[in-house]
């Protein structure tokens, strides 16, 4: 616990221990031989009469992870009527008791995180490393609302008023709320929406990405395993284009708490628009294009990690990673030598080996698109290194690959994988690069190296972005100790895993008793 009381986040195994990796391999092991469904989960009863597909691992296609069962309208219809007859008793027990089951949430999943670490590495391509952050982001995420749930939620917050009126704000929840989530963060952005709106006093309907259902279903089983009543979370696996647009299409939602792409998120709106009747929140956590700005004075071996953890880490696949690294005219070349080493470094292949930094990218549409952004910087010569992939590799995988450009202006949007962008700058005149940057109107994450606090301030000020990093990477936001979201067109916030994330999934009341 810290100084304040509260427990401390959660703190993963540590995968330098030959036990510790030698008990992954077991969990792996098992996983594999186990038979992993995703299907309409509704009331604790999974139903698996809708269409099928098999899911397939990322880093090796012949594996096979388990099936998914689309949801039908059936599915969506039956699944709202349940969670709306359930949520009136949810909102009334208090933020107390409903922190309780998050709270037991949050246990159940650090008791199962070898497991769970399994499931991600084979169904999401995830590294082990990066499996134990998603597992433990999940865990803090169940805390941390639990936390907020009882601050909150508790007592009405009494007001002051004229002598003979009681004046008070309370928060509720506000129905049944429709959770939406990315592939990239399959447990721990999925849990993370479903116990905020949880923790707000909600019933759920949660649809994960259709690449990773798997690791869904067996978080929803959790949820339901440490006491929540099934009727409050139901699952509804399926597409995006279908399930997704029924769900938000439903006439009588609460709010929708969304997790993808800019261009998705641009639907769901009109979507929502389009509707007669109540006028519904929607949370929106979408794309960056996120740079960083290195300076004369900057470390250059901790400047090298950063670049390479930030824009090569998970494959490129975090929404926060590095996009575009401005560097001085003056150091630019010496850094581009340093960067091309550094990415000759890293091992590229199976995620469930721990010994690799980086697996495949999610699936065949992911490497396409990144096939033809190459194609085009090819045919520009603007392509400085590739890292030099294996062979026999048999998945979705995409080389960590450097470019340079010669202005922000040339990426129009975020391309999500294993690019880096470099484009250099003029140290006497930094302010056309400033602008070219915050002209592409995301602000999700932003970095800058310098020894130079003015600097810093200087860019940060000119760049929007909702998470600013100074001399250190620029992923990997705790909960709670960097409340993570952006602004712009990377989206509307309340910040998830900080202290006003439950704002938004509550409806405020005022009471003014005239006693
Ligand atoms: P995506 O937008 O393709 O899909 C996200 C979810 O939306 C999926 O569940 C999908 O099925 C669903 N969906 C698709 N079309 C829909 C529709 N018409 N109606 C309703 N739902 C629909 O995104 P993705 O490829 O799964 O995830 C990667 C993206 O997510 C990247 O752009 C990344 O930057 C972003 N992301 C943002 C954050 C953040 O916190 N800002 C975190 C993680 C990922
Ligand atoms: N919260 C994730 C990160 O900071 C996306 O990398």
């Amino acid at each position: 616990r810290n100084i304040y009381g509260d427990r401390l986040n959660s703190v993963g195994p540590d995968l330098s221990v030959q036990k510790v990796r030698d008990s992954f391999t077991t969990a792996l092991d098992k996983v594999d031989a186990a038979k992993f469904v995703a299907a309409p989960l509704i009331g604790g009863q999974e139903n698996t009469s809708g269409a099928f597909d098999v899911v397939t691992a990322p880093a090796n296609r012949l594996i096979k992870v388990g099936v998914v069962h689309e949801a039908s309208k059936a599915d969506i219809a039956g699944a709202f009527d349940l969670a709306k007859s359930a949520q009136p008793h949810w909102n009334k027990l208090g933020g107390a008791k409903r922190a309780d089951v998050l709270n037991k949430m949050g246990d159940a999943l650090e008791a199962d995180l070898n497991r769970l670490c399994a499931l991600i590495v084979r169904e999401a391509g995830k590294t082990w490393a990066d499996a134990i952050a998603e597992v433990r982001e999940a865990v803090d995420f169940c805390r941390y609302y639990a936390r907020l749930a009882i601050e909150q939620f508790g007592q009405p917050k009494m007001l002051t008023g004229p002598v003979g009126e009681r004046n008070s704000h309370e928060l509720h929840g506000r129905g049944v709320f429709v959770c939406i989530s990315p592939w990239n963060f399959p447990l721990a952005i999925f849990t993370g929406q479903i116990a905020a709106a949880l923790a707000a006093g909600n019933a759920v309907l949660a649809k994960p990405a259709e690449q990773t259902p798997l690791i869904a279903a067996e978080a929803v089983k959790l949820f339901h395993k440490a006491g929540l009543n099934a009727a409050l979370l139901a699952l509804l696996p399926g597409r995006g284009e279908t399930v997704g647009a029924e769900l938000t299409a439903h006439p009588h939602i609460a709010g929708v708490a969304f997790t993808g792409g800019t261009e998705t998120a641009w639907m769901i709106n009109k979507t929502l628009a389009a509707k007669r009747g109540p006028i519904v929140p929607f949370i929106a956590e979408t794309g960056g294009l996120n740079g960083l700005f290195v300076d004369t004075t900057a470390l250059k071996e901790q400047v090298i990690d950063d670049v390479i953890l930030s824009a090569f880490g998970s494959s490129g696949q975090r929404c926060s990673a590095l996009r575009l690294l401005f560097l001085p005219h003056e150091v630019a070349d010496a850094y581009i030598e340093g960067l091309k080493g550094a990415m000759d470094m890293l091992l590229i292949g199976d995620p469930a080996n721990p010994v690799n930094d980086t697996g495949p990218v999610i699936d065949q549409d992911a490497r396409e698109i990144l096939e033809a952004h190459l194609a085009v910087c090819e045919a520009k010569g603007q392509v400085l290194h590739r890292t030099p992939m294996p062979a026999g590799l048999n998945g979705d995988y995409f080389a960590p690959t450097l470019v340079e450009l010669s202005s922000a202006d040339e990426l129009e949007r975020e391309v999500f994988g294993p690019v880096l962008h470099v484009v250099r700058y003029d140290s006497q005149n930094y302010q056309p690069t400033t602008d070219a940057m915050a002209g592409r109107g995301y602000g999700l994450t932003l970095g800058v190296h310098s020894r130079i606090e003015a600097f810093a301030e200087d860019i940060a000020d000119a760049v929007p972005a909702g998470n600013v990093y100074i001399n250190r990477s620029i992923i990997g936001a705790v909960v709670g100790v960097q409340p993570f979201g952006g602004e712009g067109l990377s989206g509307t916030g309340p910040k998830a895993g900080g202290p006003f994330s439950l704002i938004r999934f509550a409806s405020e009341r005022a009471v003014s008793n005239n006693i």
